[in-house]
């Protein structure tokens, strides 16, 4: 993207997601201006259709750049492969705080003792941020197949089910929150803050997961803007998200 020096913080980032490589829009991202990094990165899986996944140089890269955006006392979550767990913990600025395992039922996770059942999110900190709700079950199954019930299939290599970022969101956020995914492929991540009242800052490089994601959210933001609107014409209706 050629016109990446013009963008500024926070209005050109704020509740978009931006076509263009994450490691240089982070750089218009000023010190500690986020509330949290939900991210589901390349992680060295040589997966097709994902760009710079064949090692984790973009990962490694990106870490000290989300240290320094977010702000004093927040999270930084990350899904994560298996394969390469070990390695999460080298040079990582970020002190550990703790797991969440995705169960995937239908078992479609590819490993050399056949396909398993989970995924993994791996919780980081920077100082000593709190929890927002405490003792929620978050184990909640994948509804089978990587389709979304209110949306039908996602056209991406490895879209993660939005009800689970949710889960995430409620417990490690805020509304009103800043959450940035500086690889946000086809958009879980927006939806997921837009359903819970979140603020994001998505980064995709691929053109075509990135149109992907914007209709997601353009979706979304029409639908949610209308229930609000709804609920204020009839404050009786609930506000259920
Ligand atoms: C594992 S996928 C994320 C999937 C996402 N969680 C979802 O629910 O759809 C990683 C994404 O990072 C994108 N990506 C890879 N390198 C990138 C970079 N340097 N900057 C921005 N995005 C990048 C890929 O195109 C891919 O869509």
């Amino acid at each position: 993207m050629s016109s990446i020096q013009k963008l500024k913080f926070p209005e050109d980032f704020i509740n978009k997601i931006i076509l263009g490589d994450a490691l240089k829009l982070i750089k218009s991202i000023p010190d500690n201006s986020v509330d949290a990094v939900v991210t589901d990165p390349p992680y060295g899986l040589n997966k097709s259709g994902i760009k710079n996944d064949a090692d984790l140089t973009v990962f490694y890269n990106i870490l000290p750049e989300c240290y320094r955006v977010l702000k004093d006392n927040s999270f930084f979550i990350t899904f994560f492969s298996t394969k390469y767990l070990p390695k999460l913990f080298e040079n990582n600025p970020f002190k550990y705080f703790w797991q969440i395992i995705l169960y995937t039922p239908e078992g479609r996770v590819r490993s050399p003792i056949g396909f398993t059942k989970y995924m993994l999110a791996v919780v980081f900190k920077k100082g000593n941020p709190k929890i927002s709700l405490l003792g929620k079950d978050i184990f909640i199954d994948t509804p089978g197949k990587m389709v979304e019930p209110d949306e039908g299939f996602i056209d991406h290599p490895t879209p993660k089910p939005k009800h689970f970022i949710k889960e995430i969101l409620r417990m490690f956020t805020r509304e009103n929150d800043i959450i940035l995914d500086p690889f946000i492929g086809s958009g879980s991540t927006a939806v997921a803050c837009i359903q819970l009242n979140r603020k994001f800052i998505g980064f995709e490089i691929d053109r075509s997961y990135w149109e992907l994601a914007r209709n997601r959210i353009n979706k979304f933001a029409n639908k949610f803007q209308k229930e609000l609107f709804d609920r204020e014409e009839n404050p009786n209706k609930g506000n259920k998200k």
